[in-house]
């Protein structure tokens, strides 16, 4: 069996909270891919966690201070000497250390020494998670190039449930592996000064004041797609039906519901766009009358006369401004890349991301997914089974392929200047 990580140095940085237990876990997962592992624990990290249990999994000696090493300067050759660095947990003091430059232990030191590419797991409780000192730390992290592997929602230490978790051992490891594979190449800033328009989520079509027709669209490649090219410098808006964490970088919001709302928020924002992503699963059909009230169950069940929606992604591949890259997302079950390609021409997209929802682990709900990236050039990128932001990646990375061939060809509007702001919320 072929060992992903094979030869490849990692430091691995704990900190101080509850999540540090994971770490171990992690640790061993990275040792069995076959990376030399260099566990490097916080003051605070040791209150949770032993020394002798990392000592005991890692391949490289496990180091808890700036001055407990013969060699006097381990904090410049341990980055030096990386080929990548991940922290997890992550507190908050260590994002805010990180984004200010501080370096006060033997952790931070090496963060700042080192020019190998950084992963950066954060776990903390809902509260400490959402404050926008934290969000802007992170945000000014991921502009950097750090890759953030965002915490989960569900039940924390105190035992209430939010967004904080640390993500699964087995996700951040898989991160790791891709940025590895990716060249190291974390974030690069090749979206700076661009307008990204990502929508994500399924819409929800009123049946009555209570009732909806919608579908299993979980909104989480939408985001993953978002993140990526936030972090990727772009100025992204994202259009969205569900109620998620806001991806670090991300500089406006807006909430929509149904089709019509969606197509109403996406519409006129696109004129201004470089890169559009509809990976919102909108309906195709919706309730032709709903009702103002709520349907009474005594008056027995309702019969729902549907219409067709407008699909207002044709609109926007057949007003597409110059220089645009319009990428549409096809979700089937039979005949997939026959169907997109069809999709790719009858809507004028330049990319289409296909998926086969009908296999395992594949798109809706799912953390995974499986996709192959169509493009007009006739050029098919197959993505293997794999977490929804190393998917994001891929679609990106075809987005910027993309637009380099579009400029070898002709001419691209030069790019404006850097328009990454703080984020805020709108409702259309
Ligand atoms: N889409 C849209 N407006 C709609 C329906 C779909 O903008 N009313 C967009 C989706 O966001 C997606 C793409 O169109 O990017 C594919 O949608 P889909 O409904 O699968 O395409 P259809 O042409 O309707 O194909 P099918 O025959 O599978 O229904």
């Amino acid at each position: 069996m072929t060992r992903p990580l094979e030869g490849r140095r990692v430091v691995l940085g704990v900190t101080g909270g509850i999540a540090a237990y994971k770490a171990i876990e992690l640790c061993r997962r990275l040792v069995d891919a076959g990376a030399f592992v260099s566990p490097v624990l916080t003051d605070g990290a040791l209150r949770f966690v032993g020394k002798t249990t990392f000592d005991a999994l890692a391949s490289e000696p496990v180091r808890t201070s700036l001055f407990d090493d013969p060699d006097p300067i381990p904090h410049t050759r341990l980055g030096q000497g990386a080929d990548l660095v991940v922290v997890a947990p992550a507190t908050a003091r260590l994002l805010a250390d990180y984004a200010s430059g501080r370096s006060h232990d033997l952790l931070t030191a090496t963060l700042l020494a080192t020019r190998a590419p950084v992963v950066v797991a954060p776990a903390m409780h809902t509260e400490m998670w959402e404050h926008p000192a934290v969000q802007d730390n992170v945000a000014t992290l991921a502009r950097r190039g750090v890759v953030i592997v965002p915490p989960e929602e569900g039940r924390l230490a105190g035992g209430d449930v939010g967004a904080g978790r640390l993500a699964d051992p087995g996700a951040i490891a898989q991160v790791v592996e891709t940025v590895l594979a990716a060249g190291g190449g974390a974030a690069a800033d090749d979206l700076a000064g661009l307008r990204v328009l990502v929508t994500a989520g399924g819409t929800r079509e009123r049946i009555d004041a209570v009732r909806v027709i919608s579908n299993r669209s979980s909104g989480k490649q939408g985001y993953a797609i978002a993140a990526e090219a936030a972090a990727r410098g772009a100025h992204v808006t994202l259009v969205t039906t569900v109620d998620r964490p806001v991806p670090p970088g991300v500089a406006e919001v807006v909430a929509v519901e149904s089709a019509a709302d969606m197509q109403a928020a996406v519409v006129p924002r696109a004129v201004d766009q470089d890169v559009v992503v509809m990976a919102a699963a909108v309906a195709d059909f919706r309730p032709a009358a709903p009702a103002d009230r709520k349907l009474k169950k005594h008056e027995g069940p309702p019969v729902i006369e549907l219409e067709p929606t407008h699909d207002f992604l044709v609109d926007l591949g057949r007003d597409k401004p110059a220089g645009q890259v319009l990428v549409g997302f096809a979700a089937e079950t039979d005949d997939v890349l026959a169907n997109a390609r069809d999709k790719l021409a009858r809507k004028g997209l330049d990319l289409i991301v296909a998926n086969d929802v009908g296999a395992p682990g594949v798109g809706f709900e799912h953390d995974t997914n499986q996709v192959v990236v169509v493009s007009a050039s006739g050029i098919d990128q197959d993505v293997p089974l794999s977490d929804k932001r190393a998917v994001a990646r891929a679609v990106i990375d075809a987005v910027v392929e993309h637009r380099a061939q579009v400029a070898d060809r002709s001419v691209l509007p030069a790019a404006p200047p850097d328009l990454r702001q703080t984020p805020k919320e709108t409702h259309p």
